[in-house]
């Protein structure tokens, strides 16, 4: 059952329901009130021909009961007489029908009652004494045909049911032309979810929803255009780890492979110690880079899903940054470079692993010398956080290399991403080392920034909390 035939359906059945309760309410209040009418019609109908029937007697005149009688047409009278204490009857309408003379027996109390008459008819009676001077001297008597008064509330529900029945009509036809309305509405925007998504299941990334609504279903085509783009990263970066991994794992291994083959030819031959040294020396780097990677994607998924477990201790940062920047002077001066160390020895500690800092010291660093060229300067500083607040140390390391774009700034610390040289080239490297460090600073409750500009330099920055005793 497709949703058009399910929502028609539903609306169908609640308004049937509806109907239903709302007719049958008009139903009966309306009979209660029409059976009411009549009856109040019929009692002063009554009280009408009770006051004729005594202005005749005051005058004395029989005949003119009759004729007073007689003149109140009412088509619901079967009969009217009028019964003397002598039991003398004067008739009015219906002289005929003597069944309903049987019944004339003069009666001291207002009375009225239902009865079938021997004919067969349901008749509602009406008696009543008439006095003179506080004198009895008769009974007024009226006979209405019950039948006849329920022919006119059946006649009068007859034409409510017909109104109910048209009204029910129309708004059946109404709500069926509402619903495929509004489902036409609903429709359309879920439809085109439903191609967008076929495309990206048939691997079309390019797919995007165009709803216009403001509402639920505006907001849902809004995620579902989130989730594309989603989607759309996932899939670059697996792109980009798959030809990461593999270069990383490539690289190495077919220089593990080459020299390995190498040296096995070599055996028996006359190759020297220094050619073989050089095999195995290449050997052991590739394999020290391989080790490396490796590490390096383990740390960072272990410390993703928070599986990691730092010992934390009191660290002296000053000290931390100190060992760390001193392994590096070395590098500085074979590349040519400037390392310089600002040291602030007032410094507090950090509650921290030492070896997780230095990780992430020795990955900045290694990009500092990484990106900048013969000449230039990477600055090592220490400061209670300017940004921050005197709870915090905030540790910057700055270089006058390449500088990174505004676009790529904040992309840096995404795993694999590493921002090309030129259109394509990408830099040597697998692109973890600040994604590491991003965890390691989180994992100490800190934050970690850069600030860049192209051509000039980068300052990364990172904050960690100042530890109180
Ligand atoms: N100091 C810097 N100057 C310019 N660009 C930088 C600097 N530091 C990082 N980058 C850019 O950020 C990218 C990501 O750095 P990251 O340290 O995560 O990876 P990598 O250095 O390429 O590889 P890895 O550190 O895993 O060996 C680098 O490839 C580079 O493009
Ligand atoms: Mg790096």
């Amino acid at each position: 059952m497709n949703l058009r035939l399910k929502f028609t359906s539903f609306v169908l059945v609640l308004l049937l329901i509806v109907i239903f309760f709302v007719s049958y309410t008009i139903y009966y209040t309306q009979k209660k009130f029409l059976t009411e009418q009549i009856q109040f019609n019929t009692d002063t109908s009554f009280k009408l021909l009770l006051n004729s029937c005594k202005e005749a007697l005051k005058i004395n005149k029989e005949a003119q009961i009759v004729e007073a009688m007689v003149s109140i047409y009412e088509p619901a009278i079967v009969y009217a007489y009028f019964v003397s204490e002598n039991n003398d009857v004067f008739v009015s309408k219906n002289n005929a029908a003597s069944v309903f003379i049987s019944r004339a027996n003069a009666s001291s109390v207002y009375k009225s009652e239902k009865y079938e008459s021997l004919t067969g008819e349901n008749i509602y009676e009406y008696s009543s004494p008439i006095m003179s001077n506080d004198q009895y001297i008769g009974t007024f008597i009226v006979g209405f045909s019950q039948d006849y008064i329920d022919s006119r509330i059946n006649e009068g529900i007859s034409v409510i049911i017909k109104k109910i029945k048209r009204i029910a009509i129309i708004s059946i036809l109404l709500s069926i032309l509402g619903a495929n309305f509004v489902l036409a509405l609903f429709i359309k925007p879920i439809r085109l979810l439903g191609k967008a998504a076929k495309k990206i299941s048939e691997g079309d990334m390019s797919a995007k929803v165009d709803v216009k609504d403001s509402g639920e279903i505006g907001q849902l085509a809004k995620a579902f255009n989130g989730m594309i783009t989603k989607i759309k990263e996932t899939d670059n970066f697996k792109d980009e780890f798959i030809s990461s991994v593999s270069h990383e794992l490539r690289t190495p291994l077919s220089a593990i492979d080459g020299y390995c083959n190498l040296l096995i030819r070599a055996i028996g031959k006359n190759y020297s110690h220094e050619q073989q040294l050089k095999g195995l020396n290449i050997i052991k780097e590739a394999t020290a880079r391989l080790t490396k990677f490796i590490n390096s994607v383990l740390d960072l998924s272990k410390m993703k899903t928070g599986i990691i477990d730092l010992k934390m201790v009191p660290v002296h940062i000053e000290e931390v940054i100190k060992e760390t920047v001193n392994l590096f002077e070395s590098l500085a001066t074979a590349q040519d470079k400037h390392l310089v160390y600002k040291v602030q020895n007032n410094l507090l500690t950090v509650n921290g692993n030492i070896e997780k800092i230095k990780k992430v010291i020795t990955n900045i660093l290694e990009n500092a010398f990484k990106f900048t060229r013969v000449g230039d300067t990477v600055t090592v500083n220490t400061m209670l956080s300017p940004s921050y607040g005197n709870e915090y140390i905030e540790v910057w390391i700055a270089d006058t290399g390449i500088g990174i774009s505004k676009e790529d700034v904040e992309r840096v610390f995404e795993k694999f991403y590493q921002v090309k040289e030129g259109k394509y080239k990408k830099p040597k490297g697998t692109g973890l080392g600040l994604s590491i460090a991003y965890e390691i600073v989180k994992l100490h409750h800190g934050n970690i920034w850069a600030e860049s500009e192209i051509g000039k330099g980068t300052v990364f920055k990172f904050v960690l909390p100042v530890l109180k005793l």
